[in-house]
C-alpha cells in the first residue's frame, strides 16, 4: 500500500516535468509514447487504489462534471486594464507622464519590461501551497466568474507548481489564449459539424473558457502565458518586474520568451517595432507590446487610476486594414440548411495573403454595418486568420450600390427559406447543397472515416444525382465511380473498399456521422453512452433526453425532431440494410454515479476533502446534513451526532474500507 503511495507520487512528479518539458519548454526528452505509458501506469494505479487519486494528479485535468452556471467570484484586487498607445510619440508621452508623477528629471531612463500584449482572456490563478486553487476571469475587472474547472484543462498550467518551498499563496495573472494552428482545426471542425465558425483565436478562446463542460473545453487546445504576480503571502520577495518573470519561470509556469527588459523608452519603442513584421510569424496572436516600469516601488508610488495602472501601457499595433469592393453578395448553403451571404470581393492582399472572399455572418450585420453591393469597403484581418468586412467607405459611393435583399428562396434548390433567429435556413433535407454537405461530413474523419470522399467527389455524386442521401454511399460500384471525372480504376477500388471498412463503427461515430443538428462528436458520445443502442435513442423522450447532463433544451429538441423525421428514419433503416453494424459500447459509469454521502468522523486513509472530490469526480454528491433521501452515510472515527441520527433513521450506514471500496466499483 505505502508503495503504491510512493509510485503514485513518483508517477505524478515524472509526467508533471514531461508536461513542463513538452507544454513550457517546447523541448520533450521522451517519446509520445513512453508518456502514453507512463500515464496509463497512474490511471490504473489509482483506479486500484483511489484513496491516493488526488485533484492535482495529472489524470484528474478533466474531473468535474458540467456546470449549470458559473459563480462569480470578487476579486479581492481588482484587475485592471491597461491605457492603449497607437504611436511612438503617445509612447514617449506615457515615459515622460512617469517622470513627471515620480518627479525625476526629464533626462533620466527609465527601465520597462516590455511584453507581447496577448489577445486572448485574461485570467487570475491562485496557488495555496502550490496547488492550483482556483482560477477567474477578469469579468468587469472587480466580479469574474469562477473557470477553475475549464483552467485545470490547460496543459501548459501546472495543477501543482513544482518547486521545494511553494510560496503560502499566490494570485498569478496570465491571459489564456489560443494558437493560431489549433484555431484553424477547430474552426474546420465546427465546419464538418454544421456550427457557426469564430471569428478569431480570441473569440475561439473565451467561447471556450465559458464552456460549461471541462469536457468541451479540455478539447479546445487552451494555452496560457503568466505575466504578473499580483499577491503573494511574505515568504516571496521581487523587486522587479523583471524578477518576478524569473520567479514564474522558475516556478515552471509558462512564461513568454520574447519578453525583455528595455533600458529606456527609446529602447523599448525600437524592441515593439521589430514586432510589426514579426507578430506574423508567431504562433499565437499579440495585439501590441506592454511596456511596464520595471521598479515595483515606482509601480507602488504611480499608482493606478479608477480604470487603469499608471506604470503600464499598451502600445497597440495599428490594425491591417485594406480597402477593396464587394463584386457581389452570393448564398452559402451549409450542410444544416444555414444560408450565409458571402462578399465577393476584388482580390486583395492583406498582411501576405489575398483574400477574395469574405463571410458577411448574417442579414441583420449587413443591415447594421449597411453593406452594399459595390461598395468600397475596409477589410480587416482579424486575427490573422478570418477576413472580415469592417465598414463600407459610403463617401465613395456612387448611387449605383445594390442592397442584397433577404433570401426569399434556398439559392440551389429554391425551396422557401424560412428564418431561424438570427439566421435564414432552407428548410428542404433533400437540398442537393446540403446533400453534398451532409455527405462530407458523413465521411469525414471523425465520422465514418471514408478516406477520398471529399468536397470534389461529394459534388459529383450529388449533382449527377448519383447520390440522394448518404445512404445511396453504400450503392455505389466500382464502375460508376470510375466513370467519374479525375477517377480512375485504381480510385475507385480505393474508394470501394474504403467505403466497406465502415461497416463496423461505434454507436457514437455513427449518430455523429448522421448530422444530427446540435449533436456534435461529444453529444453523440454522451448519448451512446446513456441509450447504449440505437433502438433506446429513436424511442427516447424529449424528457429523458433532457434528464442528461449536458444536455439541453435545444440539443434535446433537435435530436427528438431528427428521430421523428420519416426520411431520417428511413436512411438509417438503409444504411443498416446495407451492412453497417453498430458496435454498442461498453458503458463505464461509476457505481458513485448519481448517489448520496454524508461523512461524519474523522477518516484514516483521505481527507474530508479528498473524500468530497472523488465522491463529485464520478457524479456522486456530498451533503452536509442528515436526511432521508442519503444513499451512503460514512462512519469514520470518533463520529459526531449525526452518526446517531443516521442509525435513527435506518439509513445506510458504511465505514471507511467499505466506502473506498465502493470508490472503485462498477
Ligand atoms: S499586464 C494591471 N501584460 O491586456 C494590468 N496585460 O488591456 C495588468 N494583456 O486585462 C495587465 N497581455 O488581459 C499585462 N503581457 C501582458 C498582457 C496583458 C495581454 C491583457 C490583459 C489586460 C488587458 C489590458
Amino acid at each position: 500500500m505505502e508503495d503504491a503511495k510512493k509510485d503514485i507520487e513518483e508517477l505524478k512528479q515524472k509526467i508533471r516535468y514531461h508536461d513542463y518539458r513538452y507544454y513550457v519548454l517546447n523541448a520533450p526528452v521522451i517519446s509520445d509514447y513512453e508518456y502514453d505509458q507512463m500515464m496509463r501506469k497512474l490511471k490504473s494505479l489509482e483506479e486500484r487504489y483511489p484513496q491516493f487519486k488526488m485533484p492535482d494528479s495529472p489524470t484528474q485535468r478533466i474531473g468535474g462534471k458540467p456546470l449549470e452556471k458559473f459563480e462569480k467570484i470578487k476579486h479581492k484586487i481588482p484587475m485592471f486594464s491597461l491605457e492603449d498607445a497607437f504611436s511612438p510619440d503617445e509612447a514617449r508621452e506615457f515615459d515622460k507622464k512617469v517622470k513627471r508623477f515620480l518627479k525625476f528629471p526629464s533626462e533620466k531612463d527609465i527601465s520597462y519590461s516590455v511584453e507581447p500584449k496577448f489577445d486572448g482572456l485574461s485570467i487570475s490563478l491562485i496557488y495555496e501551497n502550490g496547488i492550483l486553487k482556483q482560477a477567474s476571469t477578469r469579468g468587469d475587472g472587480v466580479t469574474g466568474e469562477d473557470v477553475t474547472q475549464n483552467v485545470r484543462t490547460i496543459k501548459n498550467i501546472p495543477l501543482k507548481l513544482i518547486v521545494k518551498n511553494s510560496p503560502v499563496y499566490l494570485d498569478i495573472q496570465g491571459e489564456a489564449i489560443m494558437f493560431k494552428q489549433d484555431f484553424a482545426n477547430i474552426n474546420k471542425e465546427r465546419e464538418e459539424t454544421g456550427l457557426p465558425l469564430f471569428a478569431n483565436p480570441r473569440n475561439a478562446a473565451a467561447g471556450s473558457i465559458r464552456q460549461l463542460d471541462p469536457k468541451e473545453a479540455a478539447k479546445r487546445s487552451l494555452r496560457m502565458f503568466t505575466y504578473s504576480i499580483r499577491e503573494t503571502s511574505s515568504d516571496i520577495q521581487f523587486k522587479k518586474q523583471s524578477e518576478a518573470l524569473e520567479l514564474l519561470k522558475e516556478w515552471e509556469l509558462p512564461v513568454n520568451e520574447l519578453n525583455k527588459l528595455c533600458l529606456s523608452v527609446e529602447e523599448a519603442i525600437k524592441y515593439k517595432e521589430t514586432f510589426t513584421q514579426k507578430k506574423h510569424e508567431l504562433p499565437y496572436e499579440i495585439d501590441g507590446m506592454v511596456f511596464k516600469v520595471n521598479e515595483i516601488d515606482y509601480q507602488n508610488r504611480l499608482g493606478h487610476t479608477t480604470k487603469s495602472p499608471r506604470w503600464a501601457i499598451a502600445y497597440k499595433f495599428p490594425p491591417e486594414q485594406v480597402t477593396t469592393t464587394i463584386k457581389d453578395i452570393k448564398v452559402n448553403v451549409g450542410r444544416t440548411g444555414i444560408l450565409t451571404p458571402v462578399a465577393i470581393l476584388e482580390p486583395v492582399n492583406i498582411s501576405g495573403v489575398v483574400v477574395s472572399k469574405a463571410t458577411l455572418h448574417t442579414w441583420d450585420e449587413i443591415r447594421k454595418k449597411d453593406i452594399r453591393i459595390g461598395d468600397k469597403v475596409f477589410l480587416e484581418r482579424a486575427g490573422d486568420v478570418i477576413p472580415e468586412i469592417i465598414k463600407p467607405i459610403t463617401e465613395k459611393r456612387t448611387g449605383k450600390e445594390k442592397i442584397k435583399p433577404e433570401p426569399k428562396e434556398c439559392p440551389v434548390c429554391h425551396a422557401h427559406a424560412i428564418r431561424d433567429g438570427a439566421y435564414f435556413r432552407c428548410p428542404n433535407i433533400s437540398c442537393p447543397a446540403q446533400i453534398k454537405e451532409s455527405i462530407k461530413h458523413f465521411a469525414s474523419k471523425r465520422a465514418m472515416n471514408i478516406d477520398g470522399l471529399g468536397d470534389k467527389l461529394a459534388e459529383q455524386l450529388v449533382g449527377k444525382n448519383i447520390i440522394k442521401n448518404v445512404a445511396d454511399i453504400y450503392d455505389l460500384d466500382n464502375k460508376i465511380i470510375a466513370d467519374l471525372e479525375r477517377m480512375g480504376e485504381k480510385s475507385a477500388q480505393n474508394l470501394i473498399d474504403a467505403i466497406k471498412n465502415t461497416k463496423n463503427i461505434t454507436l457514437a461515430k455513427f449518430l455523429f456521422a448522421l448530422g444530427i443538428r446540435h449533436a456534435g462528436e461529444h453529444m453523440a458520445q454522451l448519448l451512446a453512452k446513456h441509450f447504449g443502442s440505437l433502438k433506446n435513442i429513436e424511442k427516447a423522450e424529449k424528457k429523458e433526453l433532457l434528464s442528461i447532463k449536458g444536455i439541453g433544451e435545444e440539443v434535446a429538441q433537435s435530436i427528438y425532431d431528427f428521430f421523428r423525421e420519416q426520411k431520417n428514419i428511413q436512411t438509417i433503416k438503409k444504411l443498416l440494410k446495407a451492412g453497417v453494424k453498430l458496435s454498442e459500447e461498453k458503458i463505464v459509469i461509476s457505481f458513485i454515479f448519481g448517489k448520496s454521502f454524508l461523512f461524519t468522523g474523522t477518516l484514516r486513509t483521505v481527507t474530508r476533502n479528498e473524500a468530497k472530490d472523488r465522491v463529485e469526480a464520478l457524479g456522486g454528491m456530498v451533503k452536509n446534513s442528515v436526511s432521508k433521501d442519503l444513499d451512503y452515510v460514512v462512519i469514520g472515527e470518533n463520529p459526531g451526532s449525526k452518526k446517531d441520527k443516521a442509525k435513527q433513521w435506518g439509513l445506510n450506514c458504511i465505514d471507511e474500507e467499505t466506502f473506498i471500496k465502493l470508490l472503485s466499483k462498477k
